[in-house]
């Protein structure tokens, strides 16, 4: 059968009925792919499965929330939706409004959000209202504002955003057999690790995975309040999208934390880097640098044994890396070789690097 999105394929598990219009891109039923070369440089034996959120079709996850939270905006009879980003959910916001036919404002931190999301918002033709401040800023102006004006809200302060992306971990444990042992995802608002959360319980207590994994959550140094233990009010690192010093689902994630036995912890930018070169060079799947927060902290805590031998480990890769060419450019650009138009020069470029 042709799969039509998340909503119609878990319809029994969403808050939608048979007069629901599904507003929907063919979202979910994104590739796990395990990892083959990666986990040989760890010298410990683990199985690593990357959920490859990228593929949506916005080229993030947030596409899972999107579907469901725009469908609920519509049936209520919204016609316009408003979000404050870093980035993706405003490229999704603008698409899933567009394709409902309502009208999108997206408030987003002037400078700092990368030039693929900046695009996608622009050509779908939300209505961009950029602010000198940061995205904690934006958020605090998107809950006053919506009591002022009609716009319904879709950040995951909604609660069918969460309902959407929470199926992300039904897909796993239905591709795994079971839920993996631990899930290690970027963090930034905590919206998407608290929804897998939602996701592994419902499973097992559906009796369709027999345990649920410890949820792990990386943030980026310069913006990490649960590894702070506080709120922080000038968030900084090179994975805009993860740029969040008041996280909206705090308490929550703190409850994903006790109940699933996980723990928080943050990388710095250059390591950040690096996971997501590796995860380029080393495996050929290319995702933006806030995503490979997972797979960093995964490599550091399995090194260290926090994270024991012998597990199933899924990282979820949020967005791709097409998102953001500028930073993956500037980490390459010195690997250019540059020539004239002659075969000999070409032969020796060849040669020189074999
Ligand atoms: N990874 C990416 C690529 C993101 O865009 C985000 C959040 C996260 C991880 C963190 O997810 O907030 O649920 O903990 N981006 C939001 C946005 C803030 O506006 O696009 P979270």
């Amino acid at each position: 059968m042709r799969y039509t999105g998340l909503i119609n394929h878990y319809k029994d598990r969403l808050p939608v009925n048979e007069n629901t219009r599904f507003i929907s891109l063919g979202e979910g039923n994104t590739p796990l792919i395990r990892l083959e070369n990666i986990p040989a440089l760890l010298s410990k034996k683990v199985d690593i499965y990357v959920k490859y959120e990228g593929l949506n079709p916005t080229g993030s996850f947030k596409d899972r929330g999107m579907t469901m939270a725009v469908t609920k905006a519509v049936e209520a009879g919204s016609k316009a939706i408003i979000c404050a980003s870093t980035g993706n959910t405003s490229a999704s916001a603008a698409a899933y409004a567009a394709r409902a036919g309502i009208k999108a404002f997206v408030l987003i931190p002037e400078g700092k959000i990368a030039l693929g999301k900046l695009a996608q918002a622009m050509i779908h033709g939300a209505v961009i209202i950029q602010i000198k401040g940061n995205f904690d800023d934006g958020m605090r102006l998107v809950k006053e504002v919506a009591e002022h004006a009609p716009v319904s809200i879709v950040n995951s302060i909604n609660p069918f955003r969460l309902q959407g992306q929470k199926t992300a971990s039904f897909e796993i444990v239905e591709e795994l057999g079971d839920a993996p042992d631990y899930h290690c995802l970027p963090v930034g608002n905590a919206g998407n690790i608290s929804a897998h959360w939602m996701g592994y319980k419902e499973y097992q207590q559906d009796g369709k995975a027999t345990k649920t994994p410890a949820m792990v959550g990386y943030q980026a140094e310069g913006s990490a309040p649960f590894k702070k233990g506080e709120m922080i009010d000038n968030p900084e690192t090179i994975a805009t999208a993860i740029r969040i010093g008041h996280p909206q689902s705090w308490d929550l994630a703190h409850e994903v934390e006790r109940e699933s036995n996980g723990w928080f912890d943050a990388l710095s930018d250059a390591d950040i880097l690096s996971a997501q070169k590796l995860l380029t060079e080393k495996e050929g799947i290319f995702c933006e640098p806030a995503s490979a927060t997972s797979l960093a902290g995964a490599m550091r805590d399995i090194k260290s044994g926090k994270i024991s031998e012998g597990s199933k480990i899924v990282c979820t890769l949020t967005g791709h890396g097409l998102k953001d060419p500028d930073t993956a450019i500037a980490q390459c650009s010195d690997e250019m070789i540059n020539i004239n138009p002659v075969m000999e020069e070409v032969k020796n470029a060849i040669l020189d690097n074999m």
